[in-house]
């Protein structure tokens, strides 16, 4: 059956109030679309964990910096439609802009801890307010009890979560494993910005996280495993924005070695920013 969409928070809310009466849970899987096999995992894991699954599908301008890719971000409603359909999703929610940011609006979340982490944030400064306050507005608007995040995005989901602790949001926020090509490239919806021989190149993202990670587990510290690591994506021809060991919980730069770890990169292939990260 086709999903129904809902475009307002007035119908989104008519909707969840009728799972409500009926006494079934509701899961949330916020997307910008452009919907890929990774964001399909987030939609099955839901269904794990609820009832129902509503998917928002909203590009939201406030986490784009000025020279970001907004206006040429990928957007196909129809084939979203579809692949939702097929995964038995009961329910779209896509807003406009105007729904969403009313003109009026003087509410916005600023966020430290995680958020500050130097990671993303570094190079993207305006993106987890930009994030915290639209996943928390979607959070609200929705009322679902759980929301499925990917590990795709580490620092997101930290933000995420202790976004929804802070504020008391009585939701649980789930990360789900990275789904993969094949070869190990990370799928994402900007993936098919790079060329084909860019897209082969891709890969050594991920190997050169999965090498420091061995490198590190036999012994080798992880600031000089994550500098080599670095290093052998620049010679490659990646412009390096980080590749960083940090604590998989705080993300904080780790200062014993018994701490769990996250192993995070960003990098640029041509025009494409790429991100990644795995743990130890
Ligand atoms: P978007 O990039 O569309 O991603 C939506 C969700 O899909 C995020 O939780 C992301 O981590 C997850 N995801 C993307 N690629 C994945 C992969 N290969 N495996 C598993 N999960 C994957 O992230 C956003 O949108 C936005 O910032 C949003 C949270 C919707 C707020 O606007």
């Amino acid at each position: 059956m086709k999903p129904k969409i809902v475009r307002t928070v007035e119908s989104l809310r008519r909707e969840v109030a009728r799972w409500k009466a009926d006494n079934l849970s509701h899961a949330i899987v916020p997307t910008m679309g452009a919907l890929h096999d990774g964001h399909i995992q987030l939609v099955r894991e839901g269904f794990q964990q609820a009832d129902r699954v509503v998917v928002s599908i909203f590009v939201n301008p406030t986490q784009f910096g000025l020279k970001e890719d907004l206006s040429r971000y990928p957007r196909d409603e129809e084939g979203d439609v579809e692949k939702l359909a097929a995964e038995g999703v009961p329910l779209i929610f896509a807003p406009t802009v105007e729904e969403m940011y009313n003109l009026n609006a003087a509410t916005s979340i600023h966020m430290e801890g995680p958020a500050k982490a130097g990671l993303e944030d570094k190079f993207r400064p305006h993106f987890f307010d930009g994030v915290a306050t639209v996943v928390a507005k979607l959070f609200i608007q929705s009322q679902a009890t759980a929301a499925m995040f990917g590990d795709k995005d580490y620092q997101q989901l930290m933000v995420v979560k202790r976004m929804a602790k802070d504020l008391s949001i009585p939701i649980t926020v789930f990360g789900v494993p990275t789904h993969r090509e094949d070869d190990g490239m990370a799928m994402s919806s900007r993936n098919r910005y790079l060329t084909k021989s860019e897209r082969s190149q891709a890969t050594a993202i991920y190997k050169s996280l999965t090498q420091a990670a061995d490198k590190i587990r036999n012994g080798k510290n992880p600031q000089s495993a994550t500098r080599a690591a670095s290093r052998s994506l620049t010679t490659l021809g990646f412009k390096v924005d980080y590749v960083a060991a940090r604590n998989a919980e705080t993300l904080a730069v780790p200062t014993n070695t018994t701490e769990p770890l996250r192993l995070l990169a960003a990098a640029w292939l041509g025009k494409t920013r790429l991100i990644d990260n795995i743990s130890v």
